[in-house]
């Protein structure tokens, strides 16, 4: 179990902030990290070429394989999830007739882009619905068959926290020859990611959530079988010998090794990058292993102290970071709005309170929740 981590971040006692999953806090040394780049850019002829372009991009590289469970080599820099699931659909070409899988209420980053791919083939999105008591697993499973091309999904629901067994889900995909592309955002760096159980073909994570990092940031895993493809643009820095800046228009037309050919136009990011390092760093000193058992006994701890008020989470395999909580039918219709006057902050996605503890998060904010929630519900 790891101890609260609150003197690490900026959060006043008086407010309660359990809304990682709507966006992360920062953590006051990344914050510096940030502000230290910040200065460097208004003395430029401080920056140093090959570590400010390159080193420190291939550090984030390097820390975010790590929570992927590969080498960097896979990694690929980009700015939004949006960005790695628009490269996953670039390098995938499903039969016309084929089914593109995705779930019900899936974030719009995931399936906006199988809409448009499918238009263009041929192929269809399938919306895979559960039934009240049934996992996302289970409905994913009995939805994959031999028409089935891309299975396109979370390893947790952003709205109703349940979890799915990606190794199952893979296997199954990959007995019919479908492609699997996975959107981390609500669970990398908190939950372990088995890359060798689960062979996605690319996964992708925006920073700005669980991994406590700066917006418009994010990390995509490439299967190394993608990793000769198409990338989005055709950025300067990822070509051979971008390192001598003097001899740039002799163009190249390899491109340096593995995913790098997919990183963003200007990856270096000297405002973004370096801040995302100081995240990863503690991330990763944490431990996503310690970090999910932590979480779990907060959100049961939560889900406990919460339940004799009418408050319940019903979410089947419910990850353990997450708690989705059906209201009783007495809530005021603009609870999240009254608890945020109270410096409580949670989020309603449908009809159920969204609940997201990171380790900042301690006995007090729970109890604050809990007195806040009497006065709002008795
Ligand atoms: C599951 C999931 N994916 C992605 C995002 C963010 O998407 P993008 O990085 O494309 O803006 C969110 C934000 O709420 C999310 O919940």
């Amino acid at each position: 179990m790891i101890p609260s981590q609150r003197a690490l971040f900026d959060l006043p006692r008086e407010v309660t902030y359990f809304n990682a999953a709507y966006m992360g806090p920062m953590p006051k040394l990344a914050a510096q990290a940030g502000a230290d780049s910040y200065a460097k850019k208004q003395q430029p002829w401080r920056f140093n070429v090959q570590e400010d372009f390159f080193d420190v991009p291939e550090t984030f590289r390097s820390q975010a394989a790590q929570l992927y469970g590969s080498t960097g080599d896979d990694i690929a820099i980009v700015p939004a999830a949006s960005y790695g699931l628009a490269t996953a659909a670039l390098n995938l070409v499903p039969d016309e007739g084929t089914d593109i899988l995705v779930l019900d209420e899936q974030f719009p980053s995931n399936i906006y882009v199988w809409r448009t791919l499918g238009q263009a083939c041929g192929a269809r999105v399938k919306t895979v619905s559960r039934s009240d008591n049934q996992s996302w697993t289970e409905a994913m499973l009995g939805a994959i068959s031999p028409r089935t091309s891309i299975v396109a999904c979370p390893q947790v629901h952003w709205a109703d926290g349940g979890m799915l067994d990606l190794p199952a889900v893979s296997e199954a995909a990959r007995m019919q020859g479908a492609a699997l592309v996975l959107d981390l955002t609500q669970s990398l760096g908190v939950l372990p990611f088995d890359l060798h159980a689960i062979q996605p073909d690319f996964a992708v994570s925006a920073c700005y959530k669980w991994l406590l990092g700066p917006y418009t940031l994010g990390a995509l895993y490439v299967d190394l079988q993608h990793q000769s493809g198409e990338a989005l643009e055709e950025n300067w820095i990822v070509r051979d010998r971008a390192e001598d800046f003097a001899r740039l228009v002799d163009y190249a037309d390899d491109y340096a090794v593995g995913a790098r050919r997919f990183d963003m136009g200007e990856r270096s990011g000297f405002q973004l990058v370096p801040a995302a390092n100081a995240c990863l760093a503690q991330i990763l000193d944490w431990g996503p292993d310690k970090i999910s058992q932590t979480l779990l006994a907060k959100t049961t701890a939560i889900a406990e102290a919460v339940a004799p008020l009418g408050l319940r989470d019903s979410t089947p395999d419910r990850a353990p970071h997450y708690l989705c909580l059906s209201l009783p039918d007495t809530a005021p219709a603009d609870l999240v709005k009254r608890l945020g006057a109270r410096d409580i902050h949670v989020s309603q996605r449908g009809d159920r309170l969204r609940v997201t503890p990171h380790l900042y998060n301690d006995e007090t904010d729970t109890d604050r929740f809990v007195d806040a929630l009497k006065a709002e519900l008795l």
